[in-house]
């Protein structure tokens, strides 16, 4: 009670303040997302990503080589496939030479001590741009979730240490972790995104990868961001089927979906601050009318006071550039 309690006491100096912190940011809570392209000599800007690039194969062996010496120890893996070979079955995500498969063993010369977390999801790879196959309009959930326990076996083949299931078909865990098990893998962690809410904020990522829905939405699959017990069930299930890491998208508008599942499951929680978060702060700052670098850190903050223990985020390398 006041005057004997003065919360104003401990904030009443810089030393003070730091003192009695509780969160902080190390380069060990950071995954960066890259978005990798064929070719040579090649960094795209993405236009509504300004900063952000896609890299060829040679650029992205130099990006490692930054990343590293910066401490950070985890990417997470993007293609931009082209056109001609996509398919409705996605057919080239398991291509043992294709594109994704490459880069994963390029890091992995070039940083063989980096967490390379690859992108487990037909998108990329679909003529129609959903994360399952189609047939009549509808997105067929068994059949997808067999394509995608392949595609993490070929990314186990090229050295993957985690595969990040992003699609949100049911089972996928377990028919992925089925299949891992019986090729040997029992090793290979599995990040799922298990709270995938099916959000406006990704746009500027299916531009990075050309991946927009070529007809309708994701609501079929992705979860409606009206609801939070669903959270909890959808983590609790991934789990029981082999997940290691369980991941809520997006992030600064799920900061209660991560606090949940803080208070309930046990596996360590990443948050996943999407392609929009990262344009509407660049958008915001190349205005003038917020100070990048200060609300930079304070939302990546956040995340670890709501309980996440790792931050995908591709504000990473400058964040870790800051603290
Ligand atoms: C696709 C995938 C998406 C993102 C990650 N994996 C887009 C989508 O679901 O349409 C979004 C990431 C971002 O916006 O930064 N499987």
């Amino acid at each position: 009670m006041y005057p004997l309690q003065r919360n104003r006491r401990l904030r009443n100096s810089k030393s003070l303040r730091a003192l009695v912190q509780e969160h902080s940011l190390t380069p060990n809570d950071f995954i960066v997302p890259l978005f990798v392209v064929e070719g040579k000599n090649i960094k795209e800007e993405i236009p509504s990503m300004p900063g952000y690039y896609r890299l060829s194969l040679d650029l992205l062996k130099e990006k490692i080589k930054t990343l590293w010496s910066l401490e950070i120890k985890a990417v997470l893996l993007f293609v931009k496939v082209p056109d001609i070979l996509k398919d409705n079955k996605g057919t080239e995500a398991l291509n043992p030479k294709g594109l994704m498969q490459c880069a994963i063993q390029n890091i992995k010369d070039t940083a063989p001590e980096m967490i390379v977390m690859t992108d487990v999801a037909l998108d990329p790879y679909s003529s129609f741009g959903h994360d399952g196959v189609v047939k009549e309009g509808e997105i067929l959930n068994d059949q997808t979730v067999a394509i995608l326990a392949e595609i993490a076996i070929s990314h186990a083949q090229a050295g993957a240490d985690i595969v990040a299931p992003s699609d949100m078909m049911d089972g996928r865990i377990l028919k992925i972790r089925q299949r891992l098990e019986e090729n040997n893998y029992s090793n290979m962690a599995i990040m799922s995104y298990s709270a995938k809410y099916a959000s406006s904020l990704y746009g500027p990522f299916r531009d990075a990868l050309d991946s927009s829905p070529g007809f309708g939405d994701k609501k079929t699959y992705q979860m409606d961001f009206r609801n939070r017990k669903e959270a909890l069930t959808e983590a609790q299930r991934d789990i029981e089927e082999g997940a290691d890491i369980v991941m809520v998208k997006p992030g600064l508008a799920y900061l209660d979906i991560i606090r949940d599942l803080k208070e309930s499951v046990d596996a360590p929680i990443a948050a996943y601050q999407v392609s929009g978060e990262y344009s509407m702060l660049k958008a915001a700052a190349e205005k003038g009318w917020l100070d990048y670098d200060q609300v930079m850190i304070e939302q990546l903050i956040s995340f670890k006071r709501a309980g996440a223990e790792l931050i995908a985020t591709y504000f990473a390398e400058e964040a870790v550039k800051l603290i």
